[in-house]
């Protein structure tokens, strides 16, 4: 494996410092060893004042997917690229070797120009997690179309939202989808959707489940009866350095997701330097991340880090507790898978089970373990620690963000720091800072402010898909010069970050992002509703929770019948707005909602009352009915 490699804490030292002080040659360095057909003119160009623009590599042309595949076929055609685990493990499992995973993403390149797909179009995938999903992610690559995943799990309304905003053409989807004990017919839930897309021209439907499907004429085909008669090669399409790779909608605090927006270069560089780094990836490594690639880390970690370093990588189709909630460690075991990377959410739903589903399990193929997407609390990392990684696998504690493109801060497997709740160091390359309320750096150590980051790196957003104000707006204009990540973080004693959490409007349900006002504007979608108020509070299993204050038409109702029927279409419209994973977890149904006498609504009260701290509401002598805080207190959920 290639170069830029930190393999001891001095080296981490001495390559964070050249990263700070000579950040060109230090990334010149990490992307040499890739396929380039014409090298950059500039390594990085552009800051973040005050457009919010950075470029690197410009100039440059490059193809992902030879780097991904082409790249690797000398030396590792036949070793397994893939390592697919289906959801019912009486299902066979399958594999692709570099060589075959190299034939059917060409294959499926060729199916989409077939079908109309040109360089920039914008294709939108609703698919199961199956190999075939990673192979259309990477055919949009080879011939240049921009790749739009939509975790298949949204609603009709949120794909109709995110094609209509991409302008997406062409629609990659599948017959059906099991996930655990559930069984949703995605195809038909893009039919919904499509009903209000008209730039989508052309549907390719995955054959997976062999349940019926409405094929409509002249819009759909099914892929196997596509890739029939297509050549097995593809020639890789040549893309400038800045060209957009994918768009990834993620949730913000207000009430529409925005398309993140990475492109070629920087973001290949990225992923691969941080994938091999923190992981400290070998070449016999199989490694295993349980996020589906409809969310940034199955894009990162799933895909595109470990295909780019030529590692094994394990797409699971399933869930933690399915049919069991020893799932996990039978496939580690199974696979021999060396690396896994998990959120906290699943780690914390088994140690709900008996500890003997996993001691069920030698588990003693694996190395390294990470954790992602929310802060992992420290019993939840000592039982990861004790049980899954027996006290020898070094626990990489990751954060970052969709719009970061690849991990930031985390320990680097083996070297640098790893302590419960701490992500620890930043990577080369990464200068965070916490900032005052006012913008001013907070110096020295045992501080706590909000986190931003101060120089820009590879993997940073580019733009936000069609609106790139929305993008200045959000990330670089809060405190102008930084990037600014929404996240409140402290450094310890010994300055390793640990991160609190959102200080926006942004509630982190088990790892995913969902903005209050998007569920908000949902929830007011039934029919039943004047208005609500969304807040997170703390949730054993999912990190943080979703608690909605109701305020009805009918006021509150008085019977467990009209109550039921209230909540019942409560849920059913944030369950038709973004789908079944925005479902509130608490609905409380009030006369009134605390607000301030310009109409401004005390989330603050809201929050305290949702966390069950009645005690410490503060100030209340500003509302305009500080009445209706005894109430909502009263009726707390
Ligand atoms: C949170 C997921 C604490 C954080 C990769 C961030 C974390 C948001 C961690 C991004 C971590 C992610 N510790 N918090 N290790 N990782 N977060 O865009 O609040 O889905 O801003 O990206 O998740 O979520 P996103």
């Amino acid at each position: 494996m290639s170069a830029v490699r930190t393999r001891t804490l001095e080296e981490y030292h001495a390559d964070y410092q050249q990263s700070v002080e000579d950040p060109d040659a230090f990334w010149a360095a990490a992307a040499e060893p890739f396929t380039w057909y014409k090298k950059w003119d500039t390594v990085r160009g552009g800051d973040f004042s005050p457009g919010g623009t950075s470029t690197w590599y410009a100039g440059a042309q490059l193809n992902l997917t030879e780097n991904c595949l082409d790249r690797h076929l000398e030396q590792r055609a036949n070793k397994l690229a893939i390592i697919y685990e289906p959801n019912d493990p009486k299902t066979r499992h399958s594999r692709l070797t570099y060589r075959e995973l190299h034939e059917q993403v060409c294959q499926f390149a060729n199916v989409l120009k077939k079908n109309g797909v040109r360089k920039g179009d914008r294709v939108a995938l609703y698919v199961p997690m199956v190999p075939l999903l990673a192979v259309a992610v990477l055919a949009c690559a080879r011939m240049g179309a921009v790749h739009s995943v939509v975790f298949a799990g949204f609603s009709a309304s949120a794909i109709a939202d995110r094609i209509n905003d991409a302008e997406a053409t062409c629609v990659i989807t599948a017959d059906g989808l099991n996930r655990g004990a559930k069984q949703i017919p995605v195809k038909s839930v893009v039919d919904e959707a499509l009903a209000s897309c008209p730039s989508v021209q052309r549907v390719i439907v995955i054959e997976h489940t062999g349940w019926p499907v409405d094929m409509q004429p002249g819009r759909d085909v099914w892929y196997h009866e596509e890739v029939q008669d297509v050549e097995k090669t593809c020639a890789p399409e040549p893309m400038a350095a800045e060209d957009p790779l994918f768009i990834l909608y993620t949730s913000g605090s207000t009430g529409k997701p925005k398309g993140v927006v990475h492109t070629q270069a920087g973001y290949m560089v990225w992923a691969d330097y941080t994938f091999r780094n923190v992981f400290q990836v070998e070449e016999n490594d199989v490694h295993w991340c349980t996020a589906d690639i409809g969310w940034v880390t199955g894009h990162t970690y799933g895909v595109y880090g470990p295909l780019l370093a030529g590692a094994t990588t394990l797409l699971f189709e399933g869930v933690p507790t399915y049919p069991s909630p020893g799932r996990f460690w039978e496939v580690i075991d199974k696979h021999h898978v060396t690396i896994f990377y998990t959120a906290p959410t699943a780690i914390r739903s088994l140690m709900a089970h008996s500890v003997d589903h996993v001691l069920a399990y030698s588990l003693s193929s694996l190395r390294v373990l990470g954790s992602v997407g929310e802060p992992i609390n420290e019993e939840a990392w000592h039982w990861y620690d004790q049980h899954v990684g027996k006290g020898r696998c070094p626990i990489v504690d990751t954060w970052w963000q969709t719009e970061t493109g690849g991990i930031m801060i985390s320990a680097l497997a083996g070297i640098t720091p790893s302590v419960p709740a701490r992500a620890g160091l930043p990577l080369p390359g990464v200068q965070p800072v916490l900032l005052n309320q006012d913008g001013s750096e907070i110096e020295g150590n045992d501080q706590e402010g909000y986190l931003a980051i101060k120089a820009s790196w590879p993997g940073v957003i580019r733009t936000t898909w069609g609106d790139h104000e929305r993008a200045r707006q959000t990330y670089f204009t809060p405190y102008p010069g930084y990037y600014f990540t929404g996240d409140g973080a402290r450094r310890d004693e010994n300055g390793l970050y640990r991160i609190i959490g959102r200080v926006d409007d942004v509630i982190n349900v088990s790892g995913h992002r969902f903005g209050t006002a998007e569920i908000e504007n949902a929830i007011n979608q039934s029919d039943y509703v004047v208005e609500s108020a969304v807040v997170g509070y703390p949730h054993d299993v999912k990190g943080q929770g979703i608690y909605a204050y109701v305020i009805c038409h009918n006021g509150v109702p008085t019977t467990d019948l009209d109550n039921q029927r209230t909540e019942a279409s409560i849920v059913e419209a944030v369950v038709a707005a973004i789908g079944r994973i925005a479902k509130p977890d608490k609905i409380q149904l009030v006369s009134g909602l605390p607000k301030t006498r310009s109409g401004k609504i005390m989330r603050r009260i809201l929050r305290k009352v949702a966390e069950g701290e009645t005690q410490a509401l503060g100030d209340t002598t500003t509302l305009l009915d500080p009445a209706v805080v005894d109430e909502i207190v009263a009726g707390r959920k």
